[in-house]
C-alpha cells in the first residue's frame, strides 16, 4: 500500500456512504458477538468475578500520570483473579443490547460492534497450564485451545525481536473479525475498528496500572506469525494489537 492510500483510509469515509446498503440494512443476520466455541472443544475454565477489591492505586489522578509502557516483568505469576479483572476491564460485557446484535463493554466502539476477539497467550498464571486461551466475554470464562513449547521465544520472534513480550506472564493479543463491524458500517467500518483497539489497550494499561501490574501496548509484529500462532486465517480474523502483562520490578524507595 502507498503512503497516499494510508494517509486516506485514516480519514472518515462516512459521508461519501450514507446512500450504501448495508448487509444490516438489507436485513441479513447479525454476525455472532463472540467466535463459536468449536465443536469438542477442550476445556472452558470459569474466571473468577472482576474485583475491584484488588485495586491498590485507586486515585484517578495519580493513576492516569503514573501509566507508562513497562517492558521489564518479574518472573512471578499472576493471579487468575487479577486476570479477570483485566479481561473484564478491556472486554467484559455489561449488557447485551439491540434484539441481541450489539454489546455494551467497558470499551466504546463504533455502533457497539466491537469487532475483536482476546487470545491470551500465557506463561505463569495462577492455577492455568500455560499456553493458548480465547476469552468468552458472553460467559466470562477462558477456552483453553492449547499447549505450546517454546511460547516465550515464539513470542519474542514473532514480535520482531522485542524479548521482552515472551517474558511477561501473559500477552494478551487482540484478532479483528471486520464483517462484525462491516455488517453495519461497510467500508466505512474499518478506520474505527483501529480506533477501537486503541481504546481496549487504554483500559488494559490503566487496570493494570491499577493492580500494579505492567503492560506495553505492541504494534511492531510480523502478522504473519502471529495469525499463525493463533491459527488464524489472516483474512475473516487477524490479530491487530497485543500487549504483554506481568508484574513489575518494585521501584527503590
Ligand atoms: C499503537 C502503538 C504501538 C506500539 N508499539 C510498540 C512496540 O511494538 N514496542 C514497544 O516497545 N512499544 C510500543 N508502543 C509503546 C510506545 O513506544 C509508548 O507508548 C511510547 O514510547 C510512550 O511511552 P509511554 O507509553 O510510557 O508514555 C506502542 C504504542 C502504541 C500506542
Amino acid at each position: 500500500m502507498s503512503t497516499e492510500k494510508n494517509r486516506e483510509f485514516m480519514k472518515s469515509n462516512f459521508a461519501e456512504s450514507v446512500h450504501q446498503r448495508s448487509d444490516q440494512t438489507k436485513g441479513l443476520p447479525f454476525p455472532p458477538l463472540q467466535k463459536e466455541i468449536p465443536a469438542g472443544a477442550s476445556l472452558s475454565v470459569n474466571l473468577p468475578d472482576p474485583d475491584p477489591g484488588l485495586i491498590i492505586k485507586s486515585d484517578f489522578f495519580q493513576l492516569i500520570q503514573e501509566r507508562e509502557s513497562r517492558r521489564q516483568y518479574t518472573p512471578e505469576s499472576i493471579s487468575m483473579t487479577e486476570l479477570s479483572f483485566l479481561l473484564y476491564t478491556t472486554q467484559g460485557v455489561k449488557e447485551v443490547v439491540g434484539e441481541g446484535y450489539a454489546t455494551r463493554r467497558p470499551v466504546p466502539s463504533a455502533g457497539a460492534r466491537h469487532p475483536f476477539e482476546t487470545y491470551l497467550a500465557l506463561n505463569r498464571v495462577e492455577d492455568l497450564t500455560p499456553g493458548i486461551y480465547r476469552y468468552l466475554p458472553l460467559n466470562h470464562q477462558l477456552l483453553f485451545l492449547e499447549e505450546t513449547d517454546q511460547l516465550p521465544d515464539l513470542l519474542a520472534t514473532a514480535n520482531l525481536g522485542q524479548r521482552f513480550v515472551g517474558q511477561a506472564a501473559g500477552v494478551f493479543i487482540w484478532s479483528c473479525i471486520p464483517y462484525r463491524a462491516e455488517w453495519r458500517y461497510m467500508d466505512h467500518g474499518h478506520k474505527n475498528m483501529l480506533l477501537d483497539a486503541g481504546h481496549i489497550c487504554q483500559n488494559l494499561y490503566l487496570a493494570a496500572e491499577a493492580l500494579g501490574l505492567g503492560t506495553c501496548a505492541i504494534g511492531a509484529y510480523d502478522q504473519a506469525a502471529m495469525d499463525a500462532l493463533l491459527e488464524l486465517d489472516g483474512v475473516d480474523e487477524y490479530v491487530v494489537y497485543l500487549a504483554p502483562v506481568g508484574k513489575i520490578p518494585q521501584e527503590p524507595v
